[in-house]
């Protein structure tokens, strides 16, 4: 049986990916919540789990480094590749990509300014809307931006939509709808073919029975 990695976006997306890979049969040796390890074996002998930043998961899936990953589709229209296969959607982390600004205040007409994490995807949102934007590259805590006048809008994820509450913020317009997905590795899929087959079979009937 050949080995499979697979790397997992650590945070709130680990947490509801864990029962998923549990009842595939995969658990972790040990509590990751505990360890300051990146990688894990598993109850599963074939089967290693690398624990990473999501920004990271695509790019070692889309070299090998990993066979398989789960990557909030967020992440994965960010990264925009065709260089991994997307076979499931686990249905874990939903939430939605928007757009938001000031409470009450109106959109202005013309060139505005969009901070956000997601530069390509709002770049693409935007232009596809036929709006002229300059996006700016934040990291964190985009609610601040347009309340300290860094721009007149903000594209970030919205779950509770408590965030902008508190902020003084509104949602505006619905970009996408975001959940996690697997993604693997094309050669793997060849090469490791029933290992893999196996493992989103596994996993899409955990999906299956949690919903
Ligand atoms: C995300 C996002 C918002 C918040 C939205 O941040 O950037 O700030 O969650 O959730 P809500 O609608 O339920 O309030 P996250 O906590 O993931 O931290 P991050 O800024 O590190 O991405």
């Amino acid at each position: 049986m050949s080995q499979l990695t697979i790397a997992l976006t650590k945070g709130r997306i680990l947490q509801e990916t864990l029962p998923l890979l549990a009842a595939a049969g995969i658990e972790p040796l040990e509590d990751i919540s505990k360890s300051r390890k990146l990688t894990f074996e598993t109850s599963s002998q074939n089967v290693r789990l690398l624990i990473l930043r999501g920004v990271d998961v695509p790019t070692y899936v889309e070299f090998g480094a990993a066979d398989v990953g789960v990557s909030g589709k967020d992440t994965l229209i960010e990264h925009n590749s065709n260089s991994y296969y997307e076979p499931l959607d686990l249905q874990i982390a939903k939430c939605r990509m928007m757009t938001a600004g000031i409470v009450g205040k109106p959109v202005k007409p013309g060139r505005i300014r969009v901070a956000t994490k997601y530069v390509n995807l709002a770049k693409r949102y935007y232009a596809e809307q036929g709006r002229q934007v300059d996006v700016i590259k934040l990291y964190g805590a985009m609610e601040l931006a347009p309340i300290m006048n860094l721009c007149d809008e903000i594209v970030d994820i919205v779950d509770t939509g408590n965030t902008l509450k508190a902020n003084g913020l509104e949602a505006r317009d619905k970009i996408a709808d975001i959940s996690s997905r697997l993604i693997v590795n094309k050669a793997s899929m060849k090469m490791k073919h029933c290992e893999i087959e196996a493992l989103i079979d596994a996993i899409g009937s955990a999906v299956s029975e949690r919903n």
